[in-house]
């Protein structure tokens, strides 16, 4: 038995290779500091390598990953993520991208009991106590959580808006555009939800059309 992985230690020997045959000094102006322009807030999901699917090298995107992309507004890990990218990296743009067939979301919908992780997922739950009169209008099981996972982006992207990070970063004139892409797994590609928001009042706006397309409110 391979205890020491070493398959994967060589792919990485030949990764670093290849990137130094093309830049030989690629590493070495990386380790002084890194200037991503980017923060992703994504999946876990293996099937979801942020980097790789926008085909960007180290350096180019600050990244946290959790099970079904949540934005909470007390977890000390996201926002610690989000305070670093925003007040010391300074990007200007933060991606929220959840995914097609997102198995958090399936176990949330399904009522499926993996343990801990119920509780992560119980999020989810409120996301679909607040849409449940929009969720039931679709046809088929699929349809429903395909609606859900990208429900789930905008929530995710309005949570990411509302919270005092971004807000001050707003006040004091500071460019962030809050974006909320989706992924399918099933043929690579990403789907922009129309929902890149700048401003307060874009937010606001924003929030106002879901509501409306959801039957939230009534025009
Ligand atoms: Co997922």
């Amino acid at each position: 038995m391979n205890q020491k992985l070493d398959e994967l230690l060589a792919n990485n020997r030949a990764w670093a290779a290849r990137i130094k045959s093309q830049d030989p000094d690629f590493f070495s102006k990386l380790s002084n500091q890194q200037t991503p322009r980017y923060l992703w807030i994504g999946c876990a999901d293996s099937r979801v390598p942020c980097t790789q699917l926008v085909d960007l090298l180290p350096g180019d995107m600050f990244v946290h990953r959790n099970v079904a992309n949540l934005v909470l507004h007390t977890d000390f890990n996201c926002l610690s993520v989000m305070q670093y990218a925003i007040d010391v990296l300074q990007v200007e743009h933060i991606i929220v991208c959840g995914h097609y067939r997102c198995g958090g979301i399936q176990a949330a919908m399904r009522h499926q009991e993996f343990g801990l992780i119920d509780n992560w997922l119980r999020h989810i739950h409120d996301t679909l106590n607040k849409y449940q009169n929009y969720l039931a209008a679709f046809a088929t099981e699929d349809q429903r959580m395909n609606a859900v996972c990208e429900l789930n982006v905008m929530e995710q992207v309005f949570n990411v808006c509302d919270n005092t990070l971004v807000r001050n970063a707003w006040r004091r004139g500071q460019k962030i555009t809050v974006h909320g892409w989706i992924y399918g797994v099933e043929d690579g590609l990403l789907r922009d939800l129309d929902l890149s928001l700048s401003t307060v009042e874009e937010m606001k706006a924003a929030v106002q059309r879901l509501d409306l397309k959801t039957g939230l409110i009534v025009a």
